[in-house]
Parts: C-alpha cells; structure tokens; sequence
C-alpha cells in the first residue's frame, strides 16, 4: 500500500488538464468511481488501481440523476475528510469532488443514457429510474477522465454488467474491470449505506448472506431449477422478522436473466429492506462449489 499526497480537485477543466498529461507522458490512469463515505470496499478497489497503474483517480460525487425523489439522496452518509484520508492511505493522487452545478451546469440534463433490457429488471424495478442515472453519469466521468482503466465492486452486479455493456456499445476508451465484493467479519457485504442501519437491523442484515449461501449449497450440489434456488434463498430470508425481501434471482452471470436450467457458472442476486434501508449483495455460485459459501473467518472470497 503506498502513501501519497492526494489532491483535491473541484473541475473537471484542471483535472483534464493533469490527466491528459499523465497520459501525455506515457502514464497509465486507474480511475474509481464513488459517491464517497469510503470504506475499505472502495480502499481495496484504490489499491488494485495502484498496483496496476501509474496515477490514480478517484471521484466522490453523489450523483442526483440516479436517486428517486422519494429515495435516500438526502440522508445519503457524507464524511470528506474521512474519504480524503482513507483515498491517500490507498494510494489515490487525485481526488475529483465536483459540485452539483460542476457536473450539470444547466440545472437540468437532457441527455440521459439507457442501457436497455439489462436495466430493466432486478434493481431495475424497484428502482426504475436508477441504471439511467449511473450509466448517464459514468459516461460523463468517463469523458471527465479519458482514457483509463476503471475499477468497479462486484457488489453492484447488475451496475457493473450495465456498465461493461454501455462501453462495449459506445466504443468509449475505457477498460471496466470488476473486484470482488469485501465482507464484514459475519459477512455482511461492505456498503457506505450499512451505517444508516439500526443496530438491530445490523445484526439482521447478515441474512443476505446466509440466504446467498443457501442458494450456493444447493446449486453447488448440482440443484439447476432456479426457482428452487430461489425459495430455498427467499426460505432463509423469511426466518428473518426485520428483514423484507425485494428479490432474490438465480441468473445466468452475463445476461442476468434467468434461464430455464441454471449453467455450472451462475449468480445469485438479493436485495431486501432493513426498516427504511435497503441493501443488495449477490455472490458467484459454482455446481460442484458449495465449499465456496463465506464462513465467518473469511473476509472478503466472493462478489
Ligand atoms: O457505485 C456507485 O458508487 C455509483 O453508482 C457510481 C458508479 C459512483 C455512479 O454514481
């Protein structure tokens, strides 16, 4: 883990500037995005972009375009100083923090980026808004940062499968590489809106892991329905009282759909509500790979 003198900069002209630089003189850029209260879930994907390249970016922007109005933009945990810290302890020399107007000038944005059919299901329901505001705003950070290689958490699958797609169809100059999901201790997945929670709905919340595991085991032993996958998972959720499940999906990893029997290589998605939080995980599930599922020793094996 290297040390380093973060920078703070506000513009995206300025920022460009260095950048292009960087790259100017032979340079290689690792960029990661967030919307920052940084934990080491993020301090892991900044060491991956440190040992791979030779100037890194990171950008804390809490971006409005993929919030609902009735979502939780405005309680939505912010600490910069503590982001700047953990950024320089994980060997980030850039920290881009634009403002609201910085990154939308014109109040309102007309061009809006869709990526179709992978953002229309899972999250994509409950949140129908939500894939239109990431992909908008990583194209934009994309186009901030140039050419890079960007580094994104396995937790947010479906994130990540819409992200791979949208510059794989627009040719855009960046290389997206996905890093596995960090676990707490119990192996609640590490998330900046963990800390809204209750300590109650802390302790409940490791559910989602224990159901992701269920779902492990029984496709692991060679189980291929999905729907059984899916009850035995939705079984685990339900012995929960504070927990109320959104969805839970035994998908094909790339398509994310569900298909008719599960392949060897599958992901299970779940997402459910802890009072007025709600948190998402998914892991990767093997037929033969039941070892696999977290124990709590582990700290960080699967997305
Ligand atoms: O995963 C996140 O933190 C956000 O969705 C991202 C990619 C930074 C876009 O705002």
């Amino acid at each position: 883990m290297s040390l380093t003198n973060v920078t703070t900069e506000t513009s995206i002209a300025p920022l460009r500037t260095k950048l292009d630089q960087c790259r100017a003189s032979g340079a290689t850029v690792g960029f990661v995005p967030t919307m920052g209260f940084l934990h080491d879930g993020h301090g892991s994907l900044m060491r991956t972009a440190s040992e791979r390249n030779d100037v890194v970016v990171a950008s804390i922007f809490v971006n409005p375009l993929q919030f609902a109005p009735n979502e939780d933009l405005d309680r939505y945990p912010r600490n910069l100083e503590g982001d700047t810290a953990i950024a320089a302890t994980n060997g980030v020399d850039h920290l881009f923090v634009p403002t609201v107007d910085e990154m939308y000038p014109q109040g309102n944005v007309l061009t809006n980026i869709s990526v179709s059919d992978l953002s229309e299901r899972w999250d994509g329901v409950s949140r129908p808004e939500h894939f239109g505001g990431v992909a908008t705003v990583v194209s934009k950070l994309f186009n901030i940062i140039g050419p890079c290689h960007a580094y994104f958490g396995e937790k947010d699958y479906q994130q990540l499968a819409i992200v791979r797609r949208m510059v794989t169809d627009l040719s855009i100059p960046v290389e997206v590489v996905g890093c596995p999901t960090l676990r707490e201790a119990d192996g609640l997945a590490m998330s900046s809106r963990n800390s809204l929670l209750t300590t109650e709905d802390r302790a409940a919340a490791v559910v989602l892991r224990r159901a992701l595991d269920r779902g492990m085991e029984l496709h692991g032993d060679g189980e291929t329905d999905p729907e059984r996958i899916v009850a035995a998972m939705t079984e685990v959720v339900s012995a929960e009282p504070r927990a109320r499940l959104d969805y839970a999906a035994a998908v094909d990893p790339t398509s994310i759909r569900v298909p008719e029997v599960l392949g060897a290589d599958a992901r299970l998605l779940i997402a459910a509500w802890f009072g007025t939080t709600r948190l998402i995980d998914n892991t990767a599930s093997t037929v033969g790979g039941a070892g696999q599922a977290f124990t709590e020793t582990q700290q960080s094996p699967t997305g």
